[in-house]
Formats: structure tokens, C-alpha cells, sequence
């Protein structure tokens, strides 16, 4: 049998689900991120972000299934993501993530890769 999933580890779907929701609950309330996001998209942006994650650690690819390849990057490029866009995001990430109260060594894992990636995500 397969080793477990970092995924499987921290809890499956429902993990992944309380995580963007919790994220894009705040997000919505955020005077820097929201007039970012496209208007009356807020479930399908979850449903994206959160079909992401979830194969990003293991999961069912239902993301790429449905989405393609994810150029994250070039996907990002419509949007200006300075300093500013990068630390409200991985603030209102930050909070999110505590709001699961995994293990610490899970916690370290989850959140090295989502600074990673948001400082990658800077476009401007
Ligand atoms: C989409 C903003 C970082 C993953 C989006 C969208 C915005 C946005 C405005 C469009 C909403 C939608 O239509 O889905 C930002 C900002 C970031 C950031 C301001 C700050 C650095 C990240 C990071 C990840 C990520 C770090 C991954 C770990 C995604 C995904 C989508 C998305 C998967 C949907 C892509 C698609 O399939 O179209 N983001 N994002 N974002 N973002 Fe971010």
C-alpha cells in the first residue's frame, strides 16, 4: 500500500474544505484583497483554490481534471500582486491555517509552501 499523503495525514477533504473556507471568509472582508477578486465568484475562486491544494499534497486531481495544467503563475498575471496584495494574503493564510490546529511539524510543512508560493506569485 501507498505511504499516506501529507493530504491523507492532516485529514482529507474536510481539512482542505475548513482551510479555504476559513480563508476566503476573511478575504471577502479584506479591504487590500477583495477588490482583487472577480465580483460574484467567491464559491468558484473556493472551489479552485481549494481543488488546488488538495491535489497539490495528494489528493484527488479533480483540480487539474477540470482546470488543466495549473500555471499559477501565469494565472496570477491579471493581477497586481505587490508587497502589499502578498502579505495580506499569506496574512489572512496565516490565520486560517491556525485556525486547524494541526501538529506543529504539519503546520511547518503547509505553511514553508504557502510563503513559497506567494512570494512566487508576486508580479509586481
Ligand atoms: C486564483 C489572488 C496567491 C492559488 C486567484 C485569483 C486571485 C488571486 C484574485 C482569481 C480568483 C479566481 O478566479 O479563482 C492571489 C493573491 C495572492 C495569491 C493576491 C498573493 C500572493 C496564491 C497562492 C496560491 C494561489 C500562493 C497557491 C498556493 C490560486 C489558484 C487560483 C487562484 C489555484 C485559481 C486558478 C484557476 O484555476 O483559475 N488568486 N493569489 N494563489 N489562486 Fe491566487
Amino acid at each position: 500500500t501507498p505511504a499516506a499523503t501529507f493530504y491523507d495525514e492532516v485529514g482529507g477533504a474536510e481539512t482542505f474544505r475548513r482551510l479555504v473556507a476559513h480563508f476566503y471568509a476573511s478575504v471577502r472582508q479584506d479591504p487590500v484583497l477583495e477588490p482583487l477578486y472577480p465580483p460574484d465568484e467567491w464559491e468558484a475562486a473556493e472551489e479552485r483554490l481549494r481543488g488546488f491544494l488538495v491535489q497539490y499534497w495528494g489528493g484527488p486531481r479533480t483540480y487539474s481534471e477540470q482546470r488543466g495544467h495549473p500555471r499559477l503563475r501565469m494565472r496570477h498575471a491579471p493581477f497586481a500582486i505587490g508587497p502589499a496584495e502578498r502579505d495580506a494574503w499569506l496574512a489572512n493564510m496565516r490565520a486560517a491555517v491556525d485556525s486547524l490546529q494541526l501538529t506543529p511539524a504539519q503546520d511547518r510543512t503547509l505553511w514553508d509552501y504557502l510563503r513559497m508560493a506567494a512570494h512566487s506569485m508576486q508580479n509586481r
